[in-house]
This record gives structure tokens, C-alpha cells and sequence, in this order.
């Protein structure tokens, strides 16, 4: 019987856990990805340069949709207004890997002096206001007309079928209109074929370029928004005890509202934020109002903690307003659920990301109290949702670098290629694991 060595009982029982992906066919993707990168980059100008607002994403969707037809993908258009799904089927069989891409532009007038700036214009919410690739959604699109254009060209080495999910809305549909990750559920996305699991990333500008950031668990929060209705009796001014004065109400409200966070819920499991952003009140100053309104978001880690905040603001509101002899009403809806990385899968797929980036270049980070509506997807299929760094050269990340949704917001493009490679590693790893 022959000697087993080490390293042959090494790649036994590696091989005998999980397929490995082919070095060769990993190698040979990475070096079309970085073939790919001036081509990933000019698509990014242009999508620029031609913002489209929140399910307004007409021309991006026919530039998405004519490429991956070009590339021979199955394509299916207007899927949540102007979304756009390809299906690409792998010579082999194996599992469905959903990766996805937000499409939408932002209300932001461009002040960057780019030859490929946006001078688009238009009128939202009443206001003229410019049209701006503020967040970055630009580069999500070519990323993953770039990972499409590879993996179309290697399909027959593919085991499973990879579906492209050009998603519009992500920023919010305009006012009475559905839109965004929610409604492409709605309409059936992660079905047919169904999808096993899901990849996203977000560029981001205030983070080191090329580097990756992800958290297991709640990465970004549960946002959802309340509005509080307090009822009083009107008076005069100059007789408070004539009335229920509404104002006073909501002051000892808010101030109640202050220990939900910092009194009642174990701030060492999870972080989160209880904001009022808005009151409105009276009309003038000797007439104490019938009426007070107040509304603000609640952003939570944890579903769990989610549901207990409720609950404790709803006892806050209805009872303070009760001893004060008022009456009041709380009504939360809930916007976006927490962003939540399936635990087992990102450790599983923190390697592939690690191929990427580099061993160093990926950053485990706190949880970010922003939400995304990424989370909608998890909420069926597990997911892993991760940040690419991409702070431009002359900025410092920590200092002075441009936040999202500003009209001086610039990323650095070389940060587009460590995304394209983490999703092509991201999608064949978990192929060639199963
Ligand atoms: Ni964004």
C-alpha cells in the first residue's frame, strides 16, 4: 500500500467535503475580469451621465436588457416597472445563485466637474432639481453587466444557473407607487427557477479602495417609520387650565420615548436609534392647540428588538398621554426589515471574498444603522450583502472623504474590479460547494 502523504489527505478530504471550483477556470475568470475593466468602466460613464430616478429607469433598463440579450442570457424586461432579470443556465447542473444590482439615480444636482457628469434635470416632489448617480448604483449596474458578460462566456463550465437581478426603486418609489426589492418579490422574482441564495454589495465612497467590509447577522438596520397623533383640548393662551394643552403632551412624549433605547433595551445585543425628525403644532402663539402631530424612524438590529420597541412606544404614547389627560395614537409601518446576513453563509463565503480583495482587505465592521432594501430578498432566500471600498486617492476616509447622496459624491473606479471579482467568486464558490 502506498505512502499517503499529507498533502494527498489534504486534498482528499478538502474534495471530499465540498467540490472545489477548478483553480483553472478561477484563474482564468479573474483575468477576464480584469480584461473586462475598461469596458466595466465606460458603461459606468455612461450610466453616469444619464441618471434615472427611482422607477424611472427606462433607458438603464434598455442598455441592461440589450446586453445580456447581446450575451445570449434570457431576459426578462419590465419586471417591477423597469427592472431587468437574466437567466443564465451552466452547462451543469447545480444550484440557483441570484446576484443583484440597484439601478436607481437620486434628486442631487451634480457639482463634480467630470467630462461624464450628469446635467440631467428634472421635477420631483414639485422642485426642479438635477439628476444624480449619487450613491453609486451606476457602478452596481456595470459590475454586473461585467460579471454577466464573463460568466455567459464560460457557461458550460457553470454548474447551476446564475439569474442577474437589475432591481429599480431601491432609493423608494416616488409617493403612491410601489417599487424596489419588495415589489420584485411580489412579482415572483426569486421564483422560477427558485433562487437558493442571493449576493449583493455596495460601493461605497467614505471606505478604503479595494477594501471590503461585511458583518454576519444585522448589517444594516430595520427601518421603519411612525407618526404619533396626540389629542388635546383647545384654549387660550392665557388659560392653560382651560384646556389639555397637546404641546406640552408631546414634549413629555418625546422625553419619554428617549429611554426606549436608553433604559429598556440590552444595547449589548444589538444597537439602535429611536429619532422624532418632525412636529407640527398650532397657529399661533395665544392659542393653545387642539392638536399636536409628530412622526420620526425607529432602526433596529434585531427583529426581536424590533418588535419590543414597538411595543414599549406604544405603551409610552397612549399612557402618558393618558395621565396628562389627553389621548394620543401611534402608528408604525414598517419600511425596510434588517439587512441580514444568514450567519452560516457569509462565513462560508468570506473566503471567496478574501480571493478578491486580498486576506487583509477584508474588514469584519459594526453594523451600519442606514438600511437597504437587500433585506427583502433574505427575508426569503439566505443572502450576504457586503461594502466595496472605494474612496477616491486624494480623499481620507476617515477625514474628509464625500459622503452618499451629496452633490460632490465621487468614488474611485478601481474599486469596480474588486467587486466584479468578489461576485464572480462569490457565485462560482458557492457553485462548486454544494
Ligand atoms: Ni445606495
Amino acid at each position: 500500500m502506498k505512502k499517503i502523504t499529507t498533502s494527498m489527505l489534504m486534498v482528499f478530504l478538502s474534495t471530499a467535503l465540498f467540490a472545489q471550483v477548478n483553480p483553472k477556470l478561477q484563474g482564468k475568470l479573474m483575468e477576464q475580469a480584469t480584461a473586462i475593466e475598461s469596458k466595466m468602466i465606460e458603461w459606468r460613464r455612461n450610466i453616469h451621465q444619464f441618471p434615472e430616478l427611482s422607477n424611472r429607469e427606462f433607458k438603464t433598463g434598455e442598455k441592461i436588457a440589450a446586453h445580456l440579450k447581446s450575451l445570449g442570457i434570457e431576459v426578462q424586461e419590465k419586471v417591477a416597472f423597469t427592472g431587468v432579470v437574466g437567466i443564465l443556465k451552466g452547462g451543469k447542473p447545480g444550484p440557483v445563485i441570484a446576484l443583484r444590482a440597484d439601478m436607481d439615480a437620486l434628486p442631487v444636482t451634480e457639482r463634480n466637474s467630470l467630462p461624464f457628469a450628469s446635467k440631467e434635470k428634472t421635477t420631483f416632489n414639485g422642485q426642479e432639481t438635477g439628476v444624480m448617480h449619487a450613491c453609486g448604483h451606476d457602478t452596481h449596474v456595470a459590475m454586473l453587466m461585467a460579471t454577466a458578460e464573463i460568466l455567459a462566456k464560460n457557461k458550460s463550465e457553470l454548474k447551476g444557473t446564475v439569474k442577474f437581478i437589475f432591481q429599480p426603486a431601491e432609493e423608494g418609489a416616488p409617493a403612491g407607487e410601489e417599487g424596489g426589492a419588495n415589489l420584485m418579490v411580489k412579482q415572483g422574482v426569486l421564483e422560477n427557477p427558485k433562487v437558493d441564495v442571493i449576493f449583493g454589495a455596495h460601493i461605497q465612497s467614505i471606505s478604503p479602495l479595494g477594501r471590503i467590509t461585511y458583518k454576519p447577522a444585522g448589517l444594516m438596520a430595520a427601518s421603519d417609520w411612525f407618526k404619533i397623533k396626540v389629542y388635546g383640548k383647545q384654549a387660550h393662551g392665557s388659560a392653560p387650565w382651560m384646556g389639555v394643552d397637546p404641546i406640552v403632551v408631546s414634549a413629555q412624549i418625546i422625553n419619554s420615548l428617549q429611554t426606549v433605547v436608553s433604559r429598556s433595551v440590552n444595547l449589548t445585543q444589538e444597537p439602535a436609534v429611536v429619532t422624532v425628525g418632525r412636529i407640527n403644532a398650532g397657529i399661533r402663539e395665544n392659542i393653545i392647540p387642539e392638536y399636536a402631530e409628530m412622526g420620526g424612524t425607529i432602526r433596529t438590529l434585531d427583529t426581536k428588538m424590533q418588535d419590543e420597541i414597538h411595543e414599549k412606544m406604544r405603551r409610552i404614547v397612549t399612557n402618558v398621554a393618558e395621565s396628562m389627560g389627553a389621548t394620543a395614537e401611534i402608528d408604525i409601518q414598517k419600511m425596510t426589515p434588517v439587512t441580514y446576513n444568514d450567519p452560516a453563509l457569509t462565513e462560508k463565503m468570506v473566503a471567496s471574498l478574501q480571493k478578491a480583495a486580498g486576506d487583509g482587505n477584508v474588514v469584519r465592521i459594526p453594523s451600519v444603522t442606514g438600511a437597504e432594501d437587500f433585506a427583502f430578498y433574505q427575508q426569503k432566500v439566505p443572502g450576504f450583502f457586503f461594502f466595496v471600498g472605494a474612496c477616491p486617492p486624494d480623499k481620507d476616509p476617515s477625514k474628509d472623504a464625500v459622503g452618499h447622496h451629496t452633490p460632490d459624491f465621487m468614488i474611485d473606479e478601481r474599486g469596480m474590479l474588486v467587486g466584479l471579482k468578489a461576485m464572480l467568486n462569490l457565485t462560482v464558490d458557492y457553485m462548486f460547494m454544494k
